[in-house]
């Protein structure tokens, strides 16, 4: 295990911002975590982790440890029937593990193929696409608890899961470094169409004859179509979450706004579709000081060499022109580190 020193962590993050690292370790297993996690407390150092990079962005330096999490593997843990446990190194990429999953005839993450990033911040944000979350494929986690380097697991009901939300983003957050997450796959087949896109693309095909293997390709076509390649354009998948408003309040604004898009969402609410109104308010293509918005996807917001100041100005300006336009408070859905949001915020209004 390797601490170094101040290190440039634009390589490691996918929205490709500058920030430095004041202390920076990659761990490749449980005993690296545990002895970088004693590192940091010996030296009391606020400690930050990250996958990917793919759902960060890193707006300021960080004066602590940040440890990058390298711990791969795969293991079949249970099999019942049809049913299949595998337990994933968090270090894992994501896409290769649903591609490994489904040249194994392993079915259940089809859906979710192409989502950059790790399989162990998989959780943190509860990753969803094309119909499907991740709460629904999975039955535990392992993770070290960062202040006293304890081991945890977490069963799904620890977990509090919600719409792009765990534990891990609101109580639990800061205090968990997770290794490994098990996932609950089956062998048999159970296609998911119910998001509108996904099943209009695969209209050629009578719905009793589609396979994961169809899905997966759908999907991975409809993210390449519209969602930038962040190795060629730097970004971090959507920038806001989808707001989630009362039926009531998305009912007032369809008279508004008859094509208003809207998804069902739990307890009841409705789920606006937050890249409508980025659109409709006039954002999308958008481009400006070396930061704007996609113009196939006005979600997601790219660097192209603005940097995060820039950046999250332009995350205020449409936030509040959304709030001008619908009443609707839109929240940014990656973690936003080295600096707050809201910090911004103050400043920007100081001046
Ligand atoms: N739309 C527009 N303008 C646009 C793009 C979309 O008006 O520029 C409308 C379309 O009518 C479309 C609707 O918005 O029907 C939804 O668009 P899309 O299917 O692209 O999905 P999304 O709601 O914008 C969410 C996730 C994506 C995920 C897709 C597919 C969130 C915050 N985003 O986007 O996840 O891939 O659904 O399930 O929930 C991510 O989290 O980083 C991410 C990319």
């Amino acid at each position: 295990m390797d601490i170094q020193r101040d290190v440039e962590l634009r390589p490691h993050n996918s929205l490709a911002l500058a920030a430095r690292a004041a202390y920076f370790v990659r761990v490749e297993n449980v005993v690296e975590a545990r002895a970088a996690l004693d590192f940091a407390r010996a030296h009391r150092l606020a400690v930050a982790v990250l996958g990917g990079g793919s759902n960060v962005v890193l707006a300021g330096d960080l004066p602590g440890l940040t440890l990058q999490i390298g711990i791969r593997g795969r293991a079949l843990i249970a099999e019942r029937g049809d049913a299949i446990h595998l337990e994933v190194g968090a270090g894992e990429d994501w896409h290769q593990t649903v591609e490994y999953c489904l040249a194994r005839g392993w079915y259940g993450l089809e859906n979710l193929a192409l989502i950059p990033g790790t399989v162990g911040a998989a959780p943190i944000q509860n990753i969803g696409a094309y119909g499907v979350e991740l709460e629904s494929r999975f039955v535990a986690l392992e993770a070290i608890a960062i202040a006293t380097g304890a081991t945890r697991r977490f069963a799904h009901a620890d977990c509090g899961f919600g719409y792009r939300d765990s534990l891990f983003k609101g109580a639990g957050r800061d205090a968990w470094l997770i290794t490994s997450v098990t996932l609950a796959l089956s062998r048999r087949p159970a296609p998911v169409l119910t998001y509108p896109a996904l099943r209009a693309a695969l209209a050629a095909v009578p719905a009793a004859e589609i396979t994961p293997e169809h899905i997966a390709a759908a999907v991975v076509a409809l993210r390449r179509a519209r969602l930038p390649d962040p190795a060629r354009v730097p970004n971090a998948g959507s920038f806001f979450k989808n707001p989630v408003v009362s039926a009531e309040r998305a009912r007032a604004l369809a008279i508004r706004f008859p094509d208003l898009v809207t998804f069902p969402a739990a307890d009841g609410g409705v789920k606006l579709a937050a890249a409508w109104l980025i659109e409709r308010a006039g954002w999308k293509g958008v481009a400006r000081a070396g930061v704007g918005v996609h113009d196939q996807q006005a979600l997601v917001l790219v660097n192209r060499g603005g940097g995060a100041a820039a950046l999250l100005a332009l995350a205020r300006e449409i936030r509040a022109a959304v709030v001008d336009q619908f009443g609707v408070e839109l929240e940014p859905e990656p973690r936003v580190l080295g600096a707050d949001w809201q910090a911004h915020d103050d400043r920007a209004a100081a001046l």
